[in-house]
């Protein structure tokens, strides 16, 4: 099949490029250029495991490539995917701004049959939207060539987001006709059919919202787990197993930590309940979920001033900076909220990251006292503490002897609970971490 994916974020450049991996022609269109030009050589602008050597397999086979021009892509394409971003507005609800721009390119330039399928995090009611602006734009060209709507939202995960869309747990599709149906049945064919679940397109959006919800909810209600474990003397780790082996609750999402960041889970839960809200349901449980995360961002910073009294003069040595391992997405990262109050407080921070240095920085702006460094073990080097913010692999079995010998003081703080308050002791770190007793 042929189609077209407007948009080259996370979400459409994995969706294109996989796609062409399955033989289909896919044309990636997005308005800025030097992305396009970067993609069309085969450089990806972001770190994605496994997404570039994807990509250019796939522009040597000829079957990808890469466009400003939204109207000739869609010439010969049968489907066109709207993957562009959906930011919150200030009141929390989702700009669809982008989204409309592209319908509206669609409606101006299509001459014949598109399927347009709406794979952005949208509101639910916009596949409607985006129909009424299809169909304003052929309107004012007196034409009436036909065209469906579907809505397919994505499920991956940054750090994963190849392998979940090739072998994902489930694919939602909403759709309204058989026509479209149909298409997007042959589009999916790659899957066993029992994981493509088809519904109508309002629950297909509503599904995208509450699936991240409920995901956003379990880390916060495990978070405020954390902090009564903490103060009990109980450990959440435990509780965890605990809880998680009932297989009505299941393990994952389950961690506590120093809160969730990302462009997802902070911008869909605002998203929800601010739709909601215009709809005049307040969606108690997301405004705690919110709250609960807010704070949760701070926790690390309140053990550091509780350790330390005082934090002016201090450095402090922080182990990622990314919102999660595996991506250089530095987004509502947790450890932007740490660096800000250190700073705030006249603390020094010497921070390392295996991906996210330069987005750190960029996000930040050049705040004083605060040193990037390209070695992890630089960020130890002569600090009243270290802090380890999100758990990349080469942070979890590090050279313990090392970083003792580095440190001015053997203090750890651990914000993902990945080292064992057993071993820290017998190492000789004070050490304290998320909901185990410290
Ligand atoms: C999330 C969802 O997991 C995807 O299914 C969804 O498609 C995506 O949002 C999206 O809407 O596009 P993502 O934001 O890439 O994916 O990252 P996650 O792996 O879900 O992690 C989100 C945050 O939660 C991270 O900051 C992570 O550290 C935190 N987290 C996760 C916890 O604090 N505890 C946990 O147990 C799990």
């Amino acid at each position: 099949m042929k189609l077209a994916v407007v948009g080259t974020g996370y979400v459409g450049l994995v969706t294109g490029v996989c796609l062409a991996k399955f033989g289909n022609d896919v044309v990636c269109v997005d308005t800025n250029t030097q992305k396009i030009e970067a993609l069309s050589r085969g450089t990806v602008p972001f770190y994605e495991p496994g997404l570039e050597e994807i990509i250019r397999n796939n522009l040597e086979a000829g079957r990808l490539s890469f466009s400003t021009d939204l109207p000739s892509a869609l010439d010969d394409a049968l489907m066109c995917f709207i993957t562009v971003g959906t930011p919150s507005l200030e009141d929390g609800s989702a700009d669809l701004s982008a989204v409309r721009s592209v319908a509206e390119t669609i409606g101006r330039s299509m001459k014949e049959y598109k399927l347009v399928v709406v794979k952005s995090t949208v509101p639910v009611s916009t596949c409607d939207f985006v129909r009424q602006a299809v169909a304003a734009e052929l309107a004012k060209r007196r034409e009436d060539i036909p065209f469906d709507v579907a809505s397919n939202p994505e499920f991956l995960r940054e750090g994963a987001a190849v392998r979940d869309f090739l072998e994902p747990d489930r694919v939602v599709v909403g759709v309204d006709c058989d026509r479209s149906a149909d298409i997007m049945k042959e589009l999916y064919s790659f899957l066993p059919p029992e994981k493509v679940i088809f519904m109508d397109i309002r629950s297909s959006e509503m599904t995208k919202y509450a699936a991240n919800a409920m995901l956003a909810t379990r880390i916060s209600f495990m978070n405020e787990i954390a902090a009564v474990c903490e103060r009990l003397g109980a450990d959440v780790e435990k509780v965890r197993m605990g809880m998680g082996s009932d297989s009505r609750i299941g393990y994952a999402f389950l961690s506590a930590g120093c809160g969730f960041g990302g462009s997802c889970f902070p911008k869909d839960v605002r998203a929800l309940k601010e739709f909601a809200r215009k709809e005049g349901l307040e969606m108690q449980i997301l405004q705690a979920v919110e709250e609960v995360n807010e704070r949760q961002k701070h926790v690390l910073f309140g053990k550091l001033l509780r350790h330390f009294g005082c934090m002016k003069g201090k450095t402090i040595g922080i182990w990622g900076l990314s919102f999660k391992p595996k991506t250089s997405d530095v987004r509502e990262a947790p450890a932007q909220a740490l660096i800000a109050d250190l700073a705030a407080a006249g603390a020094k921070v010497q921070a390392h990251d295996p991906k996210a240095m330069d987005e750190t920085r960029e996000a930040l702006g050049d705040l004083q006292g605060v040193l990037y460094v390209n070695n992890q073990y630089d960020a130890v080097n002569g600090a009243d503490a270290l802090v380890l913010v999100t758990e990349w692999d080469i942070y979890k079995q590090p050279d313990f002897k090392k970083i003792r010998s580095l440190l001015a003081s053997p203090v750890i703080f651990d914000g993902r609970n990945q080292y064992s308050p057993a071993e820290m002791k017998r190492q000789g770190f004070v050490y304290y971490s998320i909901g185990r007793g410290t």
